[in-house]
């Protein structure tokens, strides 16, 4: 893409009145209401209520991402600051508010528990802990969030 440099200029303009009022315009990254995930580049994993059970991109050790893998953290990487960072955490590092999701086991058992929750939601004693996000995220988005979270180093 050519940026002509009356659009560069704009955009610095932009960028510098984000920096010098950053808590005015509520711009704390992850404060966002829930809201569906562009998708686009991945392949359709199926329409209809009935997901996958395991995370189809996940990347084995040592292995390299291929061009779906690589897509899906980036999906995974903008669905997880719009949808969850502000519960779990910038960059899925938890500050204690909910659960830190990079430890959840990257193996079956841990993506039954995550899908879910992520469905699902969590409440108890009638109020919501965590709210459903079935109606929001599509499987690409939700496996893209989870792909994103075990690439997440652990420390
Ligand atoms: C409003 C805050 C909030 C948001 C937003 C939120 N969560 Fe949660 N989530 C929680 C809380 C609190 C828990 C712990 C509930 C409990 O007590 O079991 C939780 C639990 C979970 C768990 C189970 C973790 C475990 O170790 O038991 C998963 C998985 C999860 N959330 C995924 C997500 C994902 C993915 C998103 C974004 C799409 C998200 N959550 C958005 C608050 C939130």
């Amino acid at each position: 893409m050519k940026i002509n440099l009356s659009a560069k200029l704009a955009l610095m303009g932009l960028a510098l009145s984000f920096a010098a009022f950053p808590a005015s315009r509520g711009f704390s990254h992850g404060d966002t209401a829930p809201q569906a995930v562009d998708t686009e580049g991945l392949d359709s994993l199926g329409e209809g209520d009935e997901w996958l059970t395991v995370n189809p991109y996940r990347i084995e050790e040592g292995e390299e991402p291929n061009a779906q893998q690589t897509r899906a953290i980036e999906v995974g990487t903008v669905g997880y600051s719009q949808n969850c960072a502000r519960c779990h955490g910038l960059e899925g590092v938890s500050g204690g508010m909910a659960p830190d999701l990079r430890y959840l086991d990257a193996d079956e058992w841990g993506d039954e528990w995550y899908l879910d929750r992520i469905r699902n939601g969590v409440t108890q004693n009638g109020g919501v802990k965590m709210p459903p996000f079935a109606d929001i995220l599509n499987q690409e988005a939700a496996w893209a969030i989870r792909t994103y979270l075990e690439t997440r180093p652990q420390d």
